[in-house]
């Protein structure tokens, strides 16, 4: 991941109308992404954050709130009140929609419906958005991130680059809510989607392998990270009509994860992407549960010890015939987690493991160890395991 840049004034930034359509449709699409970044943070229906954390809480550092990510956060607070930057974006905004059904450089029907809608989007937020609106986003936008990932495509080199926000860090800050932990993104989610982006191969991730419509669940998917990267990813490798679907049990994580979904699918051309509520120790397979998976996805899930066993289980019954499960198990050496992700392995060895109707049983394929990076993850976190586990 790199870091986000600053959303720049629209008063420099945007480029003049009457050079529209000299341009490429991707600029158009940067341009009403910057004013998005600006001015519409994302829709949030959480309640207000609680000041406290938890005493018991084993905070060490999220390894996500720094210096710069704060003045970035007064930056954008003070573009967003400048009346001149606003005024210019309206204007320029009011120009583009009325350009844009001739703009040859939004090649098809489809991107210019989206430019629209898009642009749209951001003129209706001057509107709408009251005085009381305003000021809960701007205290909100603190807890907003922003993420980037740079894109390998094999065979063609650098792809477009991914970049979306989350309504992000919230995890333990209501002491009435102490399993609230997927309001965060956590290091594990950001390692894998570095290394989903830059090698897509490692994970099977092509057209020849998985198809043209491939399904992946994401497991406890939390702020939706991992499932916002590959909604995005996949069209790029060449899977059109890939479906993925981000789950949760928790109430107020499926919350935010449905928020974080709906603000990210004004701004780019992701696959598509579903959320659904999923309790691992209870599985039910309704709609859009309903078809088997092809790709099973979980990213620091195992932190209590049912949980591998909950989610062998739960697995078992989503899993394709051919499909594979990715598990990311975070290690932490110290404190109340200490040895949890020693429980994976085991849970796919027992020998009673349930059985699929063709005999076989879900079991680790390969194992591998993922470092800690620099400035990723809580300071408890010491590597990762990733697992791949498929059918034998
Ligand atoms: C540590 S967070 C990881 C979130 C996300 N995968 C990430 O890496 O950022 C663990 C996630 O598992 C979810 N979870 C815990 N128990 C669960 C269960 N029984 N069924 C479904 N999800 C569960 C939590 O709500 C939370 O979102």
């Amino acid at each position: 991941m790199r870091p986000a840049s600053s959303p720049l004034p629209p008063s420099s930034s945007l480029p003049p109308l009457r050079t529209l359509d000299s341009l490429t449709g991707d600029r158009i699409f940067d341009a009403i992404r910057n004013l998005s970044r600006i001015y519409c943070p994302l829709s949030f229906h959480l309640e207000e954050p609680h000041s406290k954390k938890p005493v018991d809480e084993p905070l060490v550092d999220s390894g996500y709130t720094s210096g710069s990510e704060d003045d970035k956060g007064d930056a954008l607070t003070a573009l967003r009140a400048d009346g001149f930057e606003r005024s210019f974006a309206e204007r320029w905004l009011t120009g583009f929609l009325a350009r844009a059904a001739e703009l040859s450089c939004l090649t098809s029907d489809d991107a210019r419906e989206r430019a629209v809608e898009d642009a749209s989007c951001v003129l209706e937020s001057f509107y709408t958005n009251s005085a009381e609106d305003e000021q809960k986003q701007e205290e909100l936008a603190h807890y907003v991130r922003e993420f980037t990932f740079d894109v390998s495509i094999p065979g063609r080199g650098q792809g477009k680059e991914i970049n979306f926000r989350v309504n992000d860090g919230l995890a333990g800050q209501n002491p009435e809510e102490p399993d609230d932990v997927g309001l965060q993104s956590w290091g594990a989610s950001v390692v894998i989607s570095n290394i989903m982006c830059a090698e897509p191969d490692r994970f099977g991730f092509s057209r020849g392998a998985l198809g043209p419509s491939p399904r992946i669940i994401d497991l406890g998917a939390g702020t939706g990270l991992v499932s916002l990267v590959l909604a995005q990813l996949l069209p790029q490798l060449g899977i059109s009509d890939s479906t993925v679907i981000a789950t949760d049990y928790h109430p107020a994580v499926l919350e935010n994860l449905r928020a974080n979904v709906a603000a990210n699918s004004c701004l780019s051309s992701p696959g598509r992407l579903e959320v659904a509520a999923l309790d691992w120790s209870a599985p039910t397979h309704e709609a859009p549960l309903d078809k088997p998976a092809d790709v099973l996805l979980a990213t620091d899930v195992v932190y209590a010890a049912e949980h591998s066993v909950w989610l062998r289980d739960c697995a078992t019954g989503l899993l394709a015939p051919e499909g594979i499960f990715w598990l990311i198990a975070t290690v932490r050496d110290t404190g109340r987690f200490d040895g949890v992700s020693d429980t994976v392995v085991p849970a796919f060895a027992a020998e009673d493991r349930p059985v699929a109707g063709d005999g076989r049983r879900l079991t680790i394929l390969n194992e591998e160890r993922l470092e800690k990076r620099n400035g990723i993850g809580r300071g408890d976190e010491s590597g990762y395991k990733l697992f791949r586990i498929g059918w034998a």
